[in-house]
C-alpha cells in the first residue's frame, strides 16, 4: 500500500484530523502527523499527553481484526532497528523494559480503521513511562520513526503474523490480571496468556483451568513468587509492574 503523509503543526488530536480526511473522501494510507496534540486521546477515553518531540500519527487502513496485532508489530519492529529492545503487551502497547513507551489506538469508521500511533521519543511526559531516548544509543526525529514504521506495516497472512506477534509479545507466557471491557462484561480475570487468536482476542488459561478469551480490557502483568505462595498460608500474592495484589485460594 502507497502512503501519503501530510505533516501538521500544533493540532487537537491527529485521530480528529485523519477522521476529516476520511470524510472528505481521502484514500486508505493516508496519514496525518502532527508536531504536539492539545487533545491527544488515548484508549478508554483517556488524555494521550502529546508534547513537542513526540510521534503522534494517525493512519488510514482497511478495517481488519489483526489490525492491532499488525501495527504494533510495525511499531516496535521500526523502535528496535533504532536500538531499543521494545515489546507489546496486549492490547496495544508498546514497552521498553517493562516500561510504556507508545501506544496505538485504533477507531473504525465502517470498512476503514483510523489508527492513532503515538510514541514518547525524547520525553516521558507521564509517570511510570518511558522514552526512547532514555534507552537507545540514538532517537530517530518522529518522521523518520514514522517512515520506518509504515515500511516495517506487515501484510503476512494470520499464522505468520500471529507467530511474529508472539515473538514480540511480552504478555504472552505472563501470569496477567485483565480487568475486561464493556464487550467482555466487565469481569476481571487472573491466569497466564496462553496467545492472541485470529480476531485478535487474548487466551487466559484461569487457574480452574478454563480458557477464557477475552475480547477488550486492561491487562496488568504479574509476576508469581513463588516464596511467598510457599509460606502456606492460603493466600497467593502476586508483585506485579503497577502494584501488588492478593488472591485467596480455595484448598
Ligand atoms: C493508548 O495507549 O491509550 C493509545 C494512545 C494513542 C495515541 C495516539 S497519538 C496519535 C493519535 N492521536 C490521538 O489523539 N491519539 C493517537
Amino acid at each position: 500500500m502507497g502512503f501519503r503523509v501530510h505533516p501538521r503543526g500544533r493540532v487537537s488530536s491527529t485521530q480528529i484530523l485523519a477522521r476529516e480526511f476520511l470524510n472528505r473522501g481521502a484514500a486508505m494510507g493516508t496519514v496525518v502527523v502532527a508536531c504536539e496534540q492539545d487533545h491527544g486521546r488515548g484508549r478508554g477515553n483517556r488524555v494521550w499527553v502529546s508534547p513537542p518531540g513526540g510521534l503522534y500519527a494517525s493512519v488510514l487502513l482497511p478495517a481488519d481484526p489483526l489490525l492491532s496485532p499488525r501495527v504494533g508489530i510495525a511499531v516496535a519492529s521500526a523502535l528496535r532497528a533504532f536500538g531499543a529492545r521494545a515489546e507489546l503487551k496486549w492490547p496495544n502497547d508498546v514497552l521498553i523494559e517493562a516500561k510504556k513507551v507508545g501506544g496505538i489506538l485504533i477507531e473504525a469508521v465502517g470498512g476503514t480503521a483510523i489508527v492513532g500511533i503515538g510514541v514518547n521519543l525524547v520525553t516521558s511526559p507521564v509517570p511510570g513511562a518511558t522514552c526512547l531516548a532514555r534507552v537507545a544509543p540514538s532517537s530517530p526525529s518522529p518522521e523518520r520513526l514514522l517512515e520506518r514504521i509504515l515500511e516495517e506495516l506487515p501484510w503476512d497472512p494470520p499464522s505468520r503474523l500471529l507467530d511474529r506477534y508472539t515473538e514480540l509479545s511480552a504478555t504472552i507466557g505472563c501470569m496477567v490480571r485483565v480487568e475486561r471491557g464493556p464487550a467482555d462484561r466487565g469481569r476481571s480475570i487472573v491466569g497466564k496468556a496462553q496467545g492472541v487468536d485470529r480476531l485478535g482476542r487474548l487466551l487466559v488459561l484461569d487457574d480452574k483451568g478454563i480458557l477464557e478469551t477475552v475480547v477488550s480490557g486492561d491487562c496488568t502483568h504479574l509476576r508469581h513468587d513463588e516464596s511467598l505462595e510457599a509460606a502456606g498460608d492460603g493466600v497467593r500474592r502476586w508483585t506485579c509492574g503497577t502494584g501488588s495484589g492478593t488472591e485467596r485460594r480455595e484448598r
